[in-house]
């Protein structure tokens, strides 16, 4: 079975997602740390991430792989240094080139092959599993996912988070390929005003597990 999570970066898809699977004993796949370990390990080798052809050349030469729901870079863990600003700020743009989606979609189509999985990222109910078994739909205002950032590294400045939050949906709904869509047959969920609990909640429900 494969449950999709679509939506906005803060919407709580990752947390959810994780949970979710937990819950239902599923495996779980983070597809946007993809972006991240390919944004990551272009970075650490001194390319410049908006050099399109050199990030996707450098991205054919790394194995990515997850273990325990860890993302690795040519087998080593790379799971804590997915989340820093500068992979923030670049994970985008790169995520933008439809060769390398193409690159992260029949990897992670083939990571879930024959697997009971939740999976969340932006275009995951439209591009990589339009036939998944449930889609959903998380939204939450900008403010709301600004504040859940903060929580999670404080001492980061809010109304930097903000605009970073608003410049990377801006980013995400443009993007050529790949774009932030809403799919028709998605159940769409606000979670602005929700706990964690009551989110997951919702989405076994009606999985009906
Ligand atoms: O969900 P995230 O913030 O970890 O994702 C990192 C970046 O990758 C973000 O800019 C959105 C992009 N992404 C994407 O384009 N398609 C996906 N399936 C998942 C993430």
């Amino acid at each position: 079975m494969v449950i999709a999570i679509d939506g906005p970066a803060g919407s709580g898809k990752s947390t959810i997602a994780r949970r979710v699977a937990e819950e239902l004993g599923f495996y779980f796949l983070n597809t946007g740390s993809f972006y991240r370990a390919y944004t990551l390990s272009a970075l650490r080798r001194g390319i410049d991430p908006s050099d399109r052809d050199k990030v996707l050349e450098n991205a054919l030469s790394t194995a990515i792989t997850v273990e325990n729901g860890d993302i690795c870079i040519d087998g080593i863990d790379a799971e804590g240094e997915l989340h820093t600003p500068l992979v923030d700020r670049w994970a985008s743009p790169v995520s933008s080139d439809p060769r390398l989606r193409e690159l992260v979609n029949s990897s992670v189509r083939s990571l879930a092959s024959g697997m009971d999985i939740v999976t969340e990222g932006r275009d995951t109910t439209t591009v990589i599993f339009p036939e998944a078994d449930y889609k959903f739909y998380f939204d939450a205002s900008p403010e709301i996912r600004a504040q859940r950032r903060l929580n999670d590294q404080p001492g980061m400045d809010f109304q930097s988070i903000l605009e970073s939050i608003k410049e990377r949906d801006r980013r995400d709904i443009e993007k050529e390929s790949g774009a932030l869509r809403i799919a028709p047959d998605a159940i769409y969920i606000d979670t602005s005003l929700l706990t964690i609990n009551q989110v997951c909640e919702k989405v076994i429900k009606t999985v009906g597990k």
